[in-house]
């Protein structure tokens, strides 16, 4: 029985009557379709036919694995689920559900409508088994599994990798699969589970004796001054936060040595050779080529009266300590940590500083990470 008198000042000449269960909603593009439940009430909350989904074009369905129902609409679908509730599908994002096999794929049914908040204009839709991301130059993938929980555990798209740019894929004997990001590639299974691997330009970048600049001479092309040194300008910008913030913490902490040609460090490290043979040398320089300085993403700091400069004991000195509890707050990491030789190649230097982004520098934190090889799942570098 009707509840409402048939309205009929809806957008495009439509009409709608409400029962006591539900409403029929007609319009001449799209006939009449009931809405009921929650779906119903999904619709209502997106503003009915004022919204993006327009008028349904057709009633529910609810003949879905699992207990689902859909309805179809003008500009997309509602998918209703005993666990997931109501939630709408729509554009780019909902095409590649599709793609997976939607509501019977690994991805199941959405949990969420999309969030578009996201940085460079992205967009994210949660469902039951993982996530499906849309960003307009990219387009839309899916992200799941091991390297998906990777890469939210390194955080998300704020993370070095950026946005997913392709989906998993899987072959080969035994079988392995990797998936695409903005700033690497994440593969799994490996030796240590998952691995990153992330690209040369990438803020990302690991540079150790195993894995050397790329092309060996880079210049990193956004290199800017920071204090008397260079750094690329993320890096930059976030070390002279840390300036600031130890500044405001009454801690002067001063610039030694950022980014360092290939030809600088030629000279440096046949200066180390000289003066201590070059096994010694090979324990506290890099060869060229094969340095962290030069990708721009580093700083070695230091305190204004120059107190343990380059040693040991810099980790008790002002600057040393303010670096050693707060440099992951703005991004950075200790790359050389206390007794990880046989991980780095190098011995401890509680001053030098890698940007790594503070998502990742957070995650190594609150996971107590000592280096870059074990968080992304590298192998050790001990040697050349
Ligand atoms: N002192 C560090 C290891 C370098 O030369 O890059
Ligand atoms: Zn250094």
């Amino acid at each position: 029985m009707a509840i409402t008198p048939l309205r009929c000042n809806l957008r495009q000449g439509g009409c709608y009557r409400s029962y006591r269960n539900g409403s029929i909603y007609w319009s001449t593009a799209t006939g009449a379709h009931m809405t009921v439940g929650a779906i119903a009430g999904r619709w209502a909350s997106l503003n009915w036919e004022r919204g993006f989904l327009g008028y349904p074009t057709t009633d529910e369905n609810c003949t879905l694995v699992n207990s689902g129902c859909v309805q179809k609409f003008q500009g997309g679908r509602i998918y209703w689920q005993p666990n997931t509730g109501a939630n709408p599908i729509a554009g780019g994002i909902g095409f590649h559900w599709d793609q997976t096999a939607a509501e019977r794929g690994p991805l199941g049914y959405p949990i969420s409508g999309e969030n578009c908040a996201l940085v460079a204009g992205g967009c994210v839709q949660n469902f039951q088994g993982g996530y499906v991301y849309w960003q307009p130059s990219i387009g839309s993938h899916a992200v799941h599994g091991a390297l998906g929980a990777k890469w939210v555990q390194m955080g998300y798209e704020l993370s070095p990798l950026g946005y997913p740019v392709s989906d998993e894929s899987c072959g080969g004997t035994p079988l392995s699969c990797s998936q695409y990001f903005q700033g690497g590639t994440i593969t799994w299974p490996t030796f240590a589970g998952v691995s990153v691997t992330p690209s040369p330009s990438s803020t990302g970048v690991v540079v150790n004796k195993r894995r050397p600049n790329s092309p060996m001479n880079q210049t990193p092309p956004d290199l800017v001054w920071v204090g008397s040194q260079l750094m690329r300008s993320e890096a930059a910008w976030q070390f002279s936060q840390l300036v600031s913030g130890a500044s405001a913490a009454g801690v002067p902490v001063t610039t030694v040595s950022g980014f360092r040609s290939y030809d600088t460090q030629v000279g440096l490290y046949n200066s180390y050779v000289s003066q201590y043979g070059r096994a010694v040398a090979d324990t506290i320089s890099a060869r060229p080529g094969f340095s962290e300085h030069q990708t721009g993403l580093v700083m070695d700091v230091g305190n204004p009266n120059g107190a343990c400069s380059l040693q040991a004991c810099f980790e008790n000195t002002p600057a040393g300590e303010f670096v050693r509890n707060h440099a992951w707050q703005y991004g950075f990491i200790i790359r050389y940590t206390w007794a990880n030789d046989w991980a780095t190649g190098y011995t401890y230097e509680p001053w030098h500083l890698r940007y790594i982004g503070v998502r990742t520098a957070t995650d190594m934190h609150n996971r107590g990470y000592q280096t870059l090889e074990q968080h992304f799942g590298l192998a050790a570098a001990p040697t050349y």
